[in-house]
Formats: C-alpha cells, sequence, structure tokens
C-alpha cells in the first residue's frame, strides 16, 4: 500500500489544480483596416508597371525564354535589343503581337520564330509591351 501512496496523491494534486483554471480567452477583433487610403499620386506608372510585370508572367508561362533571354542574343534577339530596334508605338506593338502569334523571320536573321497560334492577341500585346519596356 505504501507503494501506491505517490500515485494516488498525483492523481489528487493534478484534479485539484487542474480543474480549478477556466480561463476565459480574450479574443480580440481585428480591427478591420479599411480606413487605408488609396494612394492615387502613383497611377500613371503604377499601372505602367502592372502592365509590364503581366507581361513578364505571361513570357515566364511560355516557352519564349528557350529563346530568348533579356540581355543576350539566344536563339532569337534579347529583349533589349528588340526594344531599342522598336519604338513602343501601339502599330509596333500590334505587329510584333501578330509576329509572336503567328512567327516570323528575315529580321535578326535567318532563324525563324515558331509560331505561338495559342495566345490571344491581348496576352501577345503585354508581352511586347513588356520587352519593348526593357530599354
Ligand atoms: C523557337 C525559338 C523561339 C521561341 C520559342 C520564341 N522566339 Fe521570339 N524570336 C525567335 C527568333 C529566331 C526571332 C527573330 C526572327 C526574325 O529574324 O525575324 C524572334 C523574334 C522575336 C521578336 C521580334 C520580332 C521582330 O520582327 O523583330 C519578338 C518581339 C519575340 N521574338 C517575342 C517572343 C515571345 C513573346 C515569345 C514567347 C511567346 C517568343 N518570342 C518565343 C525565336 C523564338
Amino acid at each position: 500500500m505504501r507503494f501506491l501512496a505517490p500515485v494516488v496523491l498525483c492523481a489528487v494534486v493534478l484534479a485539484s489544480c487542474g480543474g480549478g483554471s477556466s480561463e476565459k480567452q480574450t479574443e480580440k477583433k481585428e480591427e478591420a483596416a479599411s480606413e487605408t487610403p488609396v494612394d492615387n499620386s502613383m497611377v500613371s506608372p503604377g499601372a505602367a508597371e502592372a502592365a509590364a510585370s503581366k507581361g513578364a508572367a505571361l513570357i515566364e508561362q511560355k516557352d519564349c525564354k528557350t529563346c530568348h533571354k533579356v540581355d543576350t542574343k539566344l536563339v532569337g534577339p534579347g529583349y533589349k535589343e528588340v526594344a531599342q530596334k522598336y519604338e513602343a508605338t501601339e502599330a509596333n506593338i500590334e505587329m510584333l503581337a501578330d509576329k509572336v502569334i503567328s512567327g516570323g523571320s528575315g529580321h535578326w536573321g535567318e532563324v525563324a520564330m515558331t509560331p505561338h497560334a495559342d495566345l490571344s492577341k491581348d496576352d501577345a500585346k503585354e508581352m511586347v509591351k513588356y520587352i519593348l519596356s526593357l530599354k
């Protein structure tokens, strides 16, 4: 019996201490950060940046990088070279977007760019806008 005493004691202690503490957790609700003001001062550059990064993201998703790099010629010209050759006018963006979709050759050498028929015109334009922003 003496052997069991510590065990019983433990049980008693646990029962008396464990049950008593019912702490209420005070839940603080995070104040909704609705008062954050919209900063309109950067709308134009911000929008241009957003458009450029959309094009960059599209280029990431496609096979473009197997043939193009930003700085150096790979199979196709580097994007910066392309940007230097063409001004970012609406007409050039249209023309280059069509090129990306239907493929092309003869402007940079003998190697042709494969067509990307699955691209929408809008996506192709976003990509070209990004490329031409890389001066
Ligand atoms: C199979 C390799 C290859 C792939 C993949 C490729 N390109 Fe090209 N790209 C080329 C070559 C080669 C040229 C140069 C064509 C020429 O001489 O007219 C070129 C040219 C271009 C040009 C300039 C066109 C001109 O007329 O000056 C743009 C813009 C371009 N590519 C964008 C892209 C984009 C965006 C993608 C992805 C959707 C892509 N390329 C995928 C090989 C490729």
